[in-house]
């Protein structure tokens, strides 16, 4: 696709938004809401169950404009429409990019290559579901006759940081008869803790690789098919029974030794961290059952339509993300930290980071010109209120500018006591917190005095958004989910960068690669890497001999 777009910073509304910066970025929050009584009321917006409130950014109405024009400027309608009709806008793997065919539902529509993909979709769908009942229930057995009662998720990336995240979000409807483990990292300790305490006769591994050549997970596999040969008399007959896999090569998975009609596919339109929905979610559907599953579907659903039909000033994820731009690209802001007030939502920050970053950490644009402006930010969190007492002291007082992301929820799923209401309070007393702050005089009124006084203002005017839901249920989460995949959308099509690929994986592993022989040989190996990388290989060889 030749682009005929400007380049980013000579569109007309990059040039106003520059011009309108200069001029608002001196107002104080504490201004935009004095001049303003419905300013908490009015910049807030509620799609498909979520309520955002934006009021507490550092905009104005003529913010708001011209960011939506530089997001017709930037041909986000175009490109939506693309996505959504499978064009190849992944160019430099010229692929479509279909993530929102997997929870479309079942008469739908949506041509690769002048075919239907949504039967696949769904043809892989139902065998996840008779799969999953078949285990849930008891029915599929080990190779010594015994039930399942542990699945392993052997993955990384996007392979394991969706199934973990969903696992954990969604234990309040997982089956505790069930014991879900996740093994990712090549360190070999990640494989040993997770299995120590299984019985093999018991454990189903699911092997999830799109590519099914990933180092860490084949290592892992491999450990994980001995651990399992070792536990079971070496009967190699024992795999097929406690081996399924998860990926878009059934060559590689047969050549593993794992039947293929124990084999999950998906496809190349599916990018890994775009995959959770995918069969990679096959764990999430043995954990909280098919119908639970189905309701995730529903809920990204929701927000997919959401994103492809309404307009930008109403649209959620493209509002998200023209603030986020706004923050970075004009206010310098470096991360984003994003906040679950909700326990189980622990590993959406991790999961995050893989979306937005991999997605957008980018520094050429489509056409491969260097880019002259920012492009992701840093995304980070952790559940409040535990940040609060570790890092929020950065934010508040620190000399970054942080926005932050506060998600939360209505209700409890287990009421405990006063215990919600009061994790609420802080919810809305952060943001208050950030947005506010606390002057100088207003420390004096309270009793302090001297040199004490600067150490206790907050200066206030840090940027945040709050989003609020009922409950954090399947359909809940597969709409949070969507909504920041379709703000990684709209900044990586604001910045004019291939969201879709991640060549920035690839030179660390292939020098890994080369590495580990370096590290095993016998005999001391000739070095030709750089003095730092050459020494390091040496005294890694001395201590792992003396060790
Ligand atoms: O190294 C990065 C990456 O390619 C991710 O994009 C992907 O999610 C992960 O590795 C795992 O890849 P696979 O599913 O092919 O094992």
């Amino acid at each position: 696709m030749k682009s005929t777009l400007k380049p980013l910073t000579q569109r007309p509304a990059w040039k106003a938004l520059t011009a309108h910066h200069k001029k608002i970025k001196g107002l104080h929050l504490k201004q935009l809401f004095a001049a303003d009584s419905k300013r908490g009321e009015r910049m807030t917006l509620e799609a498909a169950g979520l309520f955002l409130d934006y009021s507490k950014n550092r905009i104005t109405n003529e913010t708001l404009k011209l960011l939506f024009k530089l997001a017709a400027e930037s041909g986000l309608k175009a490109r939506i429409k693309a996505m959504f009709n499978g064009e190849k806008i992944n160019i430099t793997e010229n692929r479509a990019v279909l993530h929102v065919a997997l929870r479309a539902p079942k008469n739908a529509r949506i041509l690769v290559d002048g075919g239907n993909v949504v039967p696949e979709v769904h043809a892989v769908l139902n065998k996840m579901e008779a799969f999953s009942k078949r285990v849930r229930s008891g029915a599929w057995k080990g190779h010594t006759g015994r039930r399942i009662k542990n699945i392993v998720n052997i993955g990384i990336g996007g392979s394991d940081l969706g199934p973990v995240m969903a696992y954990e979000a969604l234990k309040h409807y997982s089956d505790r008869s069930l014991t879900f483990r996740f093994v990712s990292n090549v360190d070999g300790i990640d494989f040993v803790e997770a299995t120590h305490d299984l019985n093999p006769a018991e454990t189903l591994f699911i092997v999830s690789s799109k590519t099914f050549t990933t180092l860490e997970t084949m290592t892992n596999a491999g450990s994980a098919r001995d651990w399992l040969l070792k536990g079971l008399g070496r009967n190699p007959k024992a795999v097929v029974k406690h081996f399924v896999a998860v990926s878009t090569s059934a060559e590689k998975v047969s050549a593993f030794g794992i039947d293929t009609a124990n084999m999950f596919g998906f496809w190349d339109w599916v990018g890994g961290r775009y995959s959770m929905d995918s069969a990679i979610g096959l764990s999430t559907m043995l954990a909280i059952g098919p119908k639970n599953y189905r309701a995730m579907l529903a809920g990204f659903h929701e927000l997919d339509e959401h994103f492809h039909t309404t307009p930008f000033a109403q649209n959620l994820p493209v509002l998200m993300g023209l603030l986020s731009v706004w923050n970075t690209d004009f206010f310098g802001a470096e991360t984003v930290a994003v906040l679950p007030y909700e326990q189980y939502l622990k590993r959406f920050p991790a999961y995050l980071q893989q979306l937005t970053m991999e997605s957008n950490g980018k520094h050429v644009t489509l056409a491969g010109k260097k880019v002259n402006y920012q492009t992701s930010p840093v995304y980070w969190g952790e559940p409040g209120t535990n940040g609060q007492h570790s890092f929020y002291q950065l934010i508040h007082q620190g000399t970054r500018l942080i926005p932050c992301d506060f998600i939360a929820f209505g209700q409890a799923l287990t009421k405990l006591g006063r215990q919600h209401d009061i994790l609420m309070a802080n919810v809305f007393a952060q943001a208050e917190a950030l947005a506010f702050g606390k002057t100088a005089e207003e420390v004096r009124v309270e009793g302090t005095n001297g040199a004490l006084v600067p150490h206790r203002v907050f200066e206030g005017n840090r940027p945040s958004n709050v989003i609020l839901a009922r409950r954090l249920t399947p359909e809940v989460l597969g709409k949070l989910v969507a909504l920041y995949e379709h703000i990684v959308f709209t900044q990586g099509t604001i910045w004019n960068v291939n969201s879709f690929d991640q060549w920035g994986v690839e030179l660390g592993k292939a020098l890994a690669q080369r590495i580990v022989p370096e590290l095993e040989s016998k005999a001391t190996p000739k070095l030709k890497h750089d003095s730092s990388t050459n020494n390091l290989i040496r005294h890694y060889r001395k201590l792992k001999i003396t060790s």
